[in-house]
């Protein structure tokens, strides 16, 4: 079974699906992670976001997802673990520019496909998240969900997140962070974020954790 998370910045996909993923032993895929591991190669590489320096950076850089024993998902770019030092507001910044660039998504949507239909058939069922997974990656997905939830809400989330981290970085900076994500993601040429048709819509701005994940898995348990 393959279920889909797409949504804005904030609007609590990853907690959601590794919430749903624990509950039903299905493997997580967290897309953005994979993008962010390529912004992180390119940053190291000091080249720009351009399709010209995608063509010249992607065929050196290797970015792997792997699943140890635990089950929490890790990502690696050129054999090192990154799964950490993707999740800064330097990269936070550049990867919405790089993960418009062509060659980017394609060889990213190719690998989620691999991994999705490979642990699909391992584990069962594999819960993707991103902004294009029902859309483009798995249109033909068991269940699509789209969540929203208030621009103020979202970056009150990532604040937080942040500063459980200690990164300073101000609320405002977060809140224009987010608004200049969402921007980019939805006015992109190619894969916008948008809701597939067929998905259900979840708002998750007054939702508390257990909520969110207690509707997705009444909805997978309502088509198994
Ligand atoms: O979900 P996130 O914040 O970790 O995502 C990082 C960036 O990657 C975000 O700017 C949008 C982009 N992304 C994408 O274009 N397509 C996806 N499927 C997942 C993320």
């Amino acid at each position: 079974m393959i279920i889909t998370i797409d949504g804005p910045a904030g609007s609590g996909k990853s907690t959601t699906a590794q919430g749903v993923a624990e509950r039903l032993q299905f493997v997580y895929l967290d897309t953005g992670a994979m993008y962010r591991a390529v912004a992180l190669g390119f940053l190291r590489a000091d080249a720009e976001p351009t399709t010209d320096a995608a063509d010249r950076v992607l065929p050196s850089l290797d970015v792997e997802v792997r699943y140890p024993s635990d089950g929490q998902m890790q990502v690696f770019l050129d054999e090192e673990e990154v799964s950490q030092k993707i999740r800064t507001p330097e990269v936070g910044s550049v990867v919405s520019q790089i993960s418009t660039l062509r060659p980017v998504r394609e060889r990213m949507v190719q690998e989620q496909r691999r991994i999705g239909f490979e642990q699909e058939q391992h584990h069962g069922g594999v819960i993707l998240d991103g902004r294009d997974t029902g859309t483009v990656v798995f249109p033909e997905a068991d269940l699509k969900v789209f969540m929203v939830a208030d621009v103020e809400e979202r970056a009150q989330r990532r604040y937080r997140e942040y500063s459980q981290e200690g990164k300073s970085i101000s609320l405002e900076e977060v809140r224009q962070e987010i608004r200049d994500r969402d921007e980019r993601d939805r006015n992109r040429d190619i894969a916008p974020l948008r809701r597939a048709d067929d998905a259900i819509t979840l708002d998750t701005t007054e939702k508390t954790i257990d909520e969110q994940v207690a509707f997705v898995v009444d909805r997978v348990k309502a088509r198994q």
